[in-house]
């Protein structure tokens, strides 16, 4: 795996990005991101969830999640940009969704939450960035509540041998420019998560085959305990 960003560095690149980031994900991703985004929350959000949104960037599943929890469900939006959380708060202010969220800033590697304190964790295209992707999802892992819920989608390595070297080549060059790669690269975290105890309820790979994101729900069971890795 690449070795990620510097997490100041990181920090910067998003915020010159915050303002054009939402059109810029979406072409790079052929609208691919849009419908992963799609899956996570059709699939984990319920009326009256509590959700985490890690990583929440501008707020794109956030507010999705937001609207099917309701008026009775609350959302954390979470991430390392307050840039990036100002362009997620303009929106909901628009959508009239503010009362509904919470924004707070931090390295979602080190989750300022306690154990067991949400029904739903989702992280959507933020694990990728992350300078160790799976400690940040076994920090998902251990927010979520005993039978809630962890969906996640992110970059992911090609199936075949000439998409990953074709891949690897492109990557190659976009990495000379971080505003094009975001510092996302392909990450394999379901491992992790099964280790600390989850059972992955689906897993599918969308996008485009040059750059596939892994979508997929994994349940916290109801017996399991917070301090399990
Ligand atoms: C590619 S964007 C994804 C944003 C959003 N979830 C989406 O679906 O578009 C990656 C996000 O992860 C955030 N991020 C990167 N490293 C982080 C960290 N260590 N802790 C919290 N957020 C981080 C970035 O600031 C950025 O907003």
């Amino acid at each position: 795996m690449r070795q990620a960003l510097d997490i100041d560095r990181l920090a910067g690149v998003y915020a010159r990005l915050a303002r054009r980031y939402d059109w810029q994900h979406r072409l790079i991703t052929a609208a691919a991101d849009e419908r992963g985004r799609r899956i996570v929350v059709e699939a984990t959000v319920r009326e009256g969830d509590q959700v985490l949104d890690a990583g929440a960037g501008t707020g794109a599943t956030g507010l999705m999640a937001a609207r099917k929890a309701g008026m009775s469900g609350h959302v954390t939006l979470f991430d390392l940009s307050d840039d990036m959380l100002a362009v997620a708060r303009d929106k909901a202010a628009r959508e009239g969704l503010l009362d509904r969220l919470t924004f707070s800033t931090g390295d979602m590697v080190r989750l300022p939450f306690s154990d067991e304190s949400f029904d739903v964790v989702l992280s959507t295209y933020s694990l990728c960035p992350l300078y160790d992707p799976e400690a940040g999802a076994r920090e998902l892992y251990r927010v979520a509540r005993p039978g809630g819920r962890i969906g996640c989608a992110h970059s992911a390595e090609p199936r075949t041998t000439v998409a990953r070297w074709l891949a690897g080549k492109l990557e190659n060059v976009a990495w000379r420019f971080p505003w094009l790669s975001m510092g996302c690269r392909g990450v394999h975290v379901l491992p992790a998560l099964e280790r600390a105890g989850g059972r992955v309820r689906f897993v599918s790979l969308i996008g485009v085959p040059l750059w596939p994101f892994e979508v997929f729900v994994v349940e916290k069971p109801r017996d399991s305990t917070a301090s399990r890795r």
